[in-house]
């Protein structure tokens, strides 16, 4: 048994030192010490020795044991170090890297980020809405009577089950004031739809963003300075804001937005750039039933509104000359914009 065993040991340590690699050297461990190797069998013979040699016999195999291992796990770091020197051997680092092009943001997307973001800094909340609407949603609840033009088939996009894709996202006021109590301050930016032929300043979708605040005491003050700030921000401090009397079904008085900057063309023109009003109380008298509750009660809480479209506005600003270059996806357009 001990020249077995020692006969063993050499002959698996020139197996293990001659495997070329370590598929090879798998093949060896399993010739040895797999279940049915070698080294496994002499173990398994030890039961039918006698007791005196037993262990003498047990420690060699020990030793045996040891060494056969070790040389396996020696063996096994040499090759797979061997084995990833080949393979960075195969890499040229001389060769220039390969760049990976980085996206940027859709100019609407830009831009109405840093809308948000002004927003935001004044406590404005994000809010959404769905793009499908009820007529309810989208008109009755905004105080827009049944025969306003608005409503009419040859304007909006109807679903044969009644609804309609919304053309403002004004219905999001009306989401909002359905499930949450005053105050409240948010800005909602989101798709609108109109059936409008397309050309160069017309697409039947486009971008709104609608802002909400109501609260007890909220005056016109309130919505001057707010949407006086948001305009500066976005186009720079030397802006002219200017409030041109207009008319909303859900706001009273109403009013359209015309601002003048050198951010938009040279600062001579006056440009139309949004809505507003005070929300009009009739609104609150809709909400206040739907709830079926008075925190929105006309008599306690008043309320502005607003609503801009974004694509007029990044036209402007980023001097675009047709409002379809916002659709077609082409990158040479798109490249322009770094953000
Ligand atoms: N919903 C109006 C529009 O689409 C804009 C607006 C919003 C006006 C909120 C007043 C208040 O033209």
């Amino acid at each position: 048994m001990r020249e077995e065993l020692t006969a063993l040991r050499e002959q698996a340590l020139r197996d293990i030192a001659g495997a070329a690699d370590l598929s090879a050297l798998e093949q060896v461990r399993v010739a040895v010490a797999g279940r049915a190797g070698t080294l496994t069998k002499a173990g398994e013979q030890m039961r039918h020795l006698a007791k005196e040699e037993r262990p003498e016999i047990g420690k060699l195999l020990h030793e045996v044991r040891t060494a056969v291992t070790g040389a396996l796990d020696a063996r096994a770091a040499e090759l797979s170090a061997a084995a990833e020197e080949a393979e960075l051997a195969r890499i040229d680092p001389t060769l220039p890297g390969r760049s990976r092009p980085v996206g940027s943001l859709h100019p609407l997307q830009h831009l109405q980020r840093r809308a948000v973001e002004i927003f935001r800094r004044m406590g404005f909340a994000l809010a959404e809405g769905p793009d499908i609407e009820t007529e309810w949603h989208c008109f009755d609840a905004l105080n827009t009577p049944a025969d306003h033009p608005a409503r009419n088939e040859q304007d909006t996009f109807y679903l044969p089950d009644g609804r309609l894709l919304r053309t403002h996202t004004s219905s999001v006021q009306i989401r909002t004031m359905e499930c949450t109590a005053p105050p409240v301050r948010i800005i909602a930016p989101g798709a609108a739809y109109r059936r409008d032929e397309v050309d160069a300043t017309h697409l039947a979708q486009f971008t709104q963003m609608e802002g909400l605040y109501v609260d007890e005491g909220v005056t016109l003050g309130d919505l001057k300075g707010t949407l006086e700030y948001f305009f500066r921000e976005l186009f720079g401090p030397d802006t002219k804001v200017r409030f041109r009397p207009h008319f909303f079904p859900f706001t009273e008085p109403s009013y359209e937005i015309d601002v003048r900057a050198a951010a938009l063309g040279g600062g001579e023109r006056w440009l139309e750039l949004a809505g507003c009003g005070m929300v009009d109380p009739a609104v609150f008298a809709q909400i206040c039933e739907r709830r079926g509750d008075k925190v929105f009660d006309p008599e306690k809480v008043t309320g502005f509104a607003f609503g801009f479209g974004l694509e007029r506005l990044a036209m402007i600003l980023y001097g675009v000359p047709d409002i379809r270059m916002f659709v077609e996806n082409d990158q040479r357009f798109l490249a322009q914009f770094p953000s």
